[in-house]
């Protein structure tokens, strides 16, 4: 995920969050081969959420389903850019642990290809991941 300015705790530029190797996690810590993963919540209720992924930096569902047709295709629209101009994808995690980061599809394509979904298709899966709404009340935002 691209990081998220807003959590406070990122204002450091040498913390990373790197989920289950920690630092809030410990037993982990000397998996580096979980360095940045993090684990996947259900998607039950997910259209009921206004936030997204483990940092929040995502606020709709159809950008949570849009980010896995475009962080590969289109980073540009997801991370920053350097001051050359550059987009520093996977700004939220340190480059040692970059062979971590999940290329299977939809991810994995090169820069300027067709994304493997459409915008009819991301439409199609927020129609699908509605229908896992079961009225249950989530009372807090
Ligand atoms: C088109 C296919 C996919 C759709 C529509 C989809 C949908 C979603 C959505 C909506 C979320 C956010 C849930 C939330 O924050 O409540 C999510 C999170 C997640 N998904 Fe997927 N997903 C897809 C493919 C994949 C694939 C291929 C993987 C594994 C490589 C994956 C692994 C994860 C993980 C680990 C998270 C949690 C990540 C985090 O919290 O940062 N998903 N997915």
């Amino acid at each position: 995920m691209p990081r998220n300015a807003r959590i406070p705790v990122n204002r450091d530029p040498a913390y990373f969050d790197l989920g289950l190797c920690g630092p809030l996690r410990e037993d982990l810590r000397e998996k580096t081969q979980y360095c940045g993963m993090f684990r996947t919540p259900t998607l039950r209720n997910v259209a009921q959420r206004t936030v997204f992924f483990h940092n929040g930096a995502v606020h709709s569902l159809a950008d949570a389903v849009r980010f896995y047709a475009e962080r590969d295709t289109r980073p540009g629209n997801w991370y920053p850019k350097d001051s050359d101009g550059k987009v520093r994808k996977f700004d939220d995690l340190p480059v040692r642990f970059a062979d971590n980061v999940d290329m299977q599809g939809p991810f994995g394509q090169r820069v300027g290809e067709a994304p493997v979904l459409s915008e009819a298709d991301v439409a199609d899966l927020v129609a699908f991941l509605k229908t896992l709404s079961d009225g249950y009340p989530i009372d807090a935002p």
